[in-house]
């Protein structure tokens, strides 16, 4: 108990999707910084913001080329020092992403590596001789990578392969070697003496990777997604524990790693038990596919898996409580927009707010992804030029290129679930270009930004932007914050096929929190607890209703 992170309140800015404050169509530092009022509005008291640093951009900021200067489309390294004092003069916190399994292929690093098999660098990066097969040169194993593809590279200059477990101008670093080790403690520790205060460590399951042997996986693909050969393995916990010990440890940070590649509860107290001295939480992905998108039909709705969903709550809540500490969040820039996937463009307001009581009452560290608190949606896709991820290019061209699947339905397909979905422009106001900037993004603005906007939702006191600031509010200021912050979470009536209950104890405070979260109407029985008070709904009840409408959410007080 006691760390300031655990009564702190997240938002997760995409900045260059976030406000463009020189009109050249990019989001920029300033642009946070002009928008620090708005978050003091809202409430949050933590930023984290996505990489900003020098990059060639293939992967939007995280394939960093200069990992101790800011990319010029954002603005400058003044900027960063000027924010980080604004941001805390108005209590607000920042935690930046710490990239660490990869650079760009145009950091010196990699330059310089891939010159010769004996340049001082050639062993901060992994690589291998090809194999030969039948005469045929081939990778030296069948690992997919996360985008599409083999997750080598094949470099002429030296006849080797280079590894990229995401795209090819993202060669994997090479952790074995203690020369990177250090050059990383050394970066980090740069970035906590400006005053920052923690991090959001990207991809840190997959700094280990196994012997390189070949995956035996018995899949249609040429290149298997056998993950487990490059995540959550032993060795990621000595790199994490030299890292601690070496510059977490000496400052009053929060550190949160970014844990998929298929992570079990197990695997996550592994990185956040406190006497194993790792991280602070860890974001898992499980909660983030509970639908039927995957397999919908054609024109078919998307509805929440109610028994799946519940079920994945209970693991990480249960299964890290006591044990260490949680990061809860919807969505983050690779997933798509909370409004659409598991919202209800029937019932949007009443979905959307329930989604929001569904989350943040929940045990752990909340973040909202920006533009989640006024219901931003997922934008229409209607070819490839309008997207703008580097996997959907990669996928795109061996799908549509190599294996002539139909384009419309390679569209069709990815637009359910492509990482695009959650970079489209914040939207700040009905003016043009949802007032992000005077001029033509560098992304798609959603059209429904003359309805879904900041500005308007401001002014609106029935918005779901007002139902947040609610929620942040009772979360951070209320009676009910240690009881939210530090409470023992219960799932109740685990079994019921539309309501998800849960009650959260501290001492004698006892709040329960009911969601609807179906279409449908919902008959409760009689509540074997005494209602105290209503701390929020989303039908504005006075009183509890016999009969929960679509999407109805309720906290209450009780005894
Ligand atoms: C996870 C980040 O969230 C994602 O956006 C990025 O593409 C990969 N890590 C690689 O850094």
């Amino acid at each position: 108990m006691g760390k300031w992170w655990k009564k702190a309140f997240g938002y997760q800015i995409y900045i260059r999707s976030f406000k463009d404050s020189n009109n050249d169509g990019i989001g920029d530092i300033r642009g946070i910084i002009e928008k620090l009022d708005y978050l003091s509005y809202l409430g949050i008291n933590l930023i984290w913001i996505c990489p900003f640093f020098k990059s060639p951009m293939d992967d939007n900021g995280y394939d960093v080329s200069d990992f101790y200067n800011v990319s010029s489309d954002y603005g400058t390294m003044n900027d960063i020092q000027e924010l980080i004092v604004k941001a805390h003069q108005k209590k607000i916190k920042i935690i930046i992403d710490l990239i660490l399994n990869q650079t760009s292929d145009e950091h010196l690093w990699f330059q310089e590596s891939r010159k010769s098999k004996d340049n001082p660098y050639r062993d901060y990066y992994i690589w291998a001789p090809p194999r030969y097969i039948n005469g045929q040169r081939v990778e030296p194993t069948n690992w997919a990578s996360f985008f599409g593809g083999s997750c080598w590279e094949y470099d002429q200059q030296t006849n080797e392969y280079y590894m990229k477990i995401f795209s090819r101008k993202m060669p994997d670093l090479n952790w074995k070697n203690p020369r990177v080790r250090d050059e990383i403690v050394k970066m980090t520790d740069y970035w906590l003496s400006m005053g920052i205060d923690g991090f959001r460590l990207d991809a840190v399951a997959h700094l280990g990777k196994s012997d390189l042997m070949d995956s035996t996986y018995q899949t249609q693909e040429r290149y298997k997604p056998e993950w487990e050969k490059y995540s959550n393995l032993p060795i990621v916990h000595d790199y994490l524990q030299e890292l601690n010990q070496k510059v977490f440890s000496k400052y009053d940070i929060v550190t949160i790693g970014e844990v998929g590649g298929r992570a079990l509860v197990e695997d996550a107290l592994r990185y956040v038990s406190p006497k194993r001295r790792e991280l602070n939480m860890v974001f898992n992905f499980d909660h983030n596919w509970c639908n039927n998108g995957w397999n919908r039909k054609k024109g078919e709705k998307l509805k929440i898996d109610v028994q799946a969903m519940k079920d994945i709550f209970e693991k990480w809540q249960t299964g890290l409580q006591g044990k260490g500490w949680n990061a809860i969040y919807w969505l983050n820039h690779d997933q798509p927009r909370v409004a659409s996937h598991y919202g209800d463009r029937d019932y949007f307001h009443e979905s959307a707010k329930m989604l929001a009581v569904c989350m943040y009452f929940m045990w752990g560290t909340p973040f909202i992804y920006n533009g989640e608190e006024i219901g931003m949606t997922n934008p229409e896709f209607k070819s490839i030029v309008d997207f703008k991820d580097v996997s959907i290019h990669n996928q795109y061209r061996i799908n549509v290129i190599e294996n002539k699947q139909d384009p419309t339905d390679f569209i069709n397909y990815v637009s359910y679930s492509t990482r695009d979905n959650a970079r489209t422009i914040m939207q700040w106001s009905n003016d043009e270009y949802a007032g992000f900037s005077n001029d033509k993004p560098w992304n798609m603005v959603n059209d429904n930004y003359r309805i879904i906007n900041v500005k308007d939702e401001i002014v609106d006191k029935d918005s779901i932007l007002n139902f947040y600031r609610k929620i942040v509010d009772i979360r951070l200021n209320s009676k009910y914050n240690n009881v939210i912050a530090y409470g023992k979470y219960q799932q109740l009536k685990k079994e019921h096929q539309q309501l998800y209950f849960y009650l959260r104890q501290y001492r004698t405070k006892k709040i329960l929190v009911i969601c609807n979260l179906t279409n449908e109407n919902v008959k409760i029985d009689e509540l074997e607890y005494k209602i105290i008070n209503i701390i929020i709904s989303n039908y504005e009840r006075k009183e509890i209703p016999q009969e929960f409408a679509p999407y109805e959410a309720i906290v209450l007080e009780v005894e």
